[in-house]
């Protein structure tokens, strides 16, 4: 039988309303956690907190810590898309580019949204000598895709931060690790043309899409007992697809 100890532990999801980060926050519920979730909307269980406002993250996080007591796992899942070639060019000339606010809003989300909830919550996992902190790369941050300039550097940024923070961090007994999905069927995925879906399920060993709930399992898995020497690590979810080929 699989131990997780996650039971009573105190996790933070930050866009915990849909998508992978919702089947997250039902999966460690199920497992007797207290969960709590961020997002831009307030809802059933949501509170609402833009992971990209310092002074917003700072305080939900110190409300966690008033009600709680403590912070166990923090799962930095709040991620968007803002996809545009970089220079487009069609009947032989420049049709458009990626903008200067499409990169920035997706660095502020992607990138900043991960530092500032990090940031924050380190000092309390130091205080109480231990914590998890599991990020959402992407499989596009290990290999490009293209008209994604803004997305992948932000999800390769994320690998090089957990990097840094397995580095940084693994001394006061907190484990950092990152997941990099493969293309996952939520609302961000649905976006794209139905052409573009099929080309990528028919690109992929497995022969499908993944389920938010099949992160979220590596996720639960990455946050347990069982995974108490993985440190530093970037743990693909992708049904075996490798881009590009
Ligand atoms: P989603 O779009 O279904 O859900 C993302 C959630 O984040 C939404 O509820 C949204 O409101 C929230 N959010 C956005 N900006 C926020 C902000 N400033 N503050 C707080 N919350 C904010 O996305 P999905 O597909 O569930 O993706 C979750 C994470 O997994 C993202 O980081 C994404 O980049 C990553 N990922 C997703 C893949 C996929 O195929 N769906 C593949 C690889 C990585």
């Amino acid at each position: 039988m699989i131990e997780t100890g996650l039971a009573g532990k105190v996790v933070l999801v930050t866009g915990g309303a849909a998508g992978i980060g919702r089947a997250t926050v039902e999966r460690f519920t199920s497992e007797g956690a207290q969960v709590v979730a961020w997002d831009l909307t307030e809802g059933a269980g949501i509170e609402r907190v833009d992971v990209t406002d310092e002074a917003a993250v700072a305080a939900a996080t110190e409300q966690v810590v008033e009600r709680f007591g403590r912070i166990d796992v923090l799962i930095n899942n709040a991620g968007i898309t803002r996809d545009a070639q970089l220079a487009k060019w069609k009947d032989g000339e420049l049709a458009s580019t990626m903008s200067v606010a499409e990169f920035e809003s997706v660095l502020a989300v992607n990138l900043k949204g991960v530092f500032l909830p990090t940031r924050a919550v380190v000092p309390v996992m130091i205080r109480q000598a231990g914590g998890v902190i599991l990020s959402a790369s992407s499989v596009v941050g290990l290999y490009g895709n293209f008209g994604q300039t803004n997305y992948v550097a932000t999800k390769a940024g994320v690998i090089g931060m957990t990097r840094t923070w397995a580095r940084e961090l693994g001394r006061w007994g907190i484990r950092v690790n990152a997941v990099a999905p493969g293309f996952i069927a939520t609302e961000m995925v649905a976006k794209m043309p139905a052409k573009v879906t099929e080309g990528i399920a028919a690109r992929t060993p497995l022969g499908r899409l993944g389920r938010p709930e099949e992160v979220a399992a590596v996720y639960l898995w990455l946050a347990s007992n069982e995974a108490s020497f993985l440190h530093g690590a970037v743990i693909s979810v992708d049904g075996g697809m490798v881009i590009g080929t």
